[in-house]
């Protein structure tokens, strides 16, 4: 039997478990709680204080995603749940979900992506505390996936500060998407480039900076091609001063999307663990983006993100 780990926690009291769910113990998966029961306080306490995963059989794995997308929109929209806590199975939801697409870059996946986009784009806008709690979530799994995961937060949070009360006149759910796929061509880079510990030689950069002419050509291939994610993909590491790659384009050539997704992109990399190098404090990588690369950035898009990281 072939079981799959549930993304994030569906235990909650007097909530019926959507389908059959087990856990792993040493090799063994058992039976946790079997589908239409009722979680108790008993699932919840061992849940909380176990951290355990929970799985379900590949029987089950495509009733699953449909039960859990329900789950996911009714855990979303209840108002007794606390915004940190929806904030969690966003981050959580975001890791699976990018890690399929870039497993297999489909309309199927995307979309999949999307919606969920849409959910937490939803989510900020019927309540902003929950842009604040995004940010402050970690986790430590593949870099790739939490980068993407982490820059589609940035990125979103960051264009809501940015347009304020012209919000509407984006398409929200398509731009968030863009900012987590913003990344996609990497699937193309080899393990090695993206793992070295050494400095990267010379013909290692040039493959790397292919990622974002890569990342556009799986879209197209996927047959995804909103505008948003035109923009993001291809120009994401285009610099104000026309210093950045793949075209050398500076200033108003750079499509504004593209311009966001730079300062988060830039952000998020400063300030994650790499096998080379260690994290800064997202203070530290301010005071870099600021004292050392402040011309590769839009002063507007810039000065807008130190406001939204800054004390509340
Ligand atoms: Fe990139
Ligand atoms: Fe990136």
């Amino acid at each position: 039997m072939v079981y799959r780990e549930i993304p994030y926690p569906i235990v909650r009291m007097d909530v019926r478990s959507p389908m059959d769910v087990y856990v792993k113990v040493r090799e063994d998966y058992r039976l946790f709680a079997a589908k239409g029961a009722l979680f108790t306080a008993e699932h919840c306490r061992m849940f909380d204080r176990t951290a355990l995963k929970l799985f379900v059989t590949a029987r089950d794995h495509e009733s699953a995603d449909k039960l859990l997308e329900s789950f996911l929109l009714d855990t979303l929209t209840d108002p007794q749940l606390n915004t940190k806590a929806k904030a969690e199975i966003i981050y959580s939801s975001s890791m699976d979900s990018i890690r399929k697409v870039f497993e297999t870059t489909n309309i199927k996946t995307i979309t999949e992506l999307e919606r969920l986009s849409g959910s937490m784009t939803r989510l900020i806008l019927s309540d902003s505390r929950v842009m604040d709690d995004l940010i402050s979530v970690t986790s430590h799994d593949h870099y790739t996936y939490q980068h993407s995961v982490k820059v589609g937060i940035y990125g979103t949070a960051l264009s809501f500060s940015l347009f304020k009360d012209k919000i509407h006149e984006h398409n929200m759910a398509e731009l968030s998407t863009a900012f987590f796929l913003h990344d996609i061509g990497m699937a193309k880079v080899p393990e090695k480039i993206l793992d070295k510990r050494d400095p990267l030689t010379v013909s290692e950069w040039d493959i790397l900076k292919r990622h974002p002419i890569w990342g556009h050509e799986k879209l197209v291939k996927a047959n995804y091609l909103s505008d948003e994610a035109n923009a993001i993909v291809l120009y994401h590491h285009e610099r104000c001063d026309r210093n950045g790659y793949p075209f050398r384009k500076s200033g108003d050539e750079i499509p504004l999307y593209a311009k966001i997704c730079a300062v988060a992109d830039t952000f998020e990399s400063l300030t994650s663990a790499r096998p080379f190098r260690q994290s800064k404090t997202p203070f530290e990588a301010l005071k870099i983006m600021q004292s050392e690369m402040a011309h590769e950035f839009d002063l507007d898009i810039f000065t807008a993100f130190i406001k939204l990281l800054g004390p509340s």
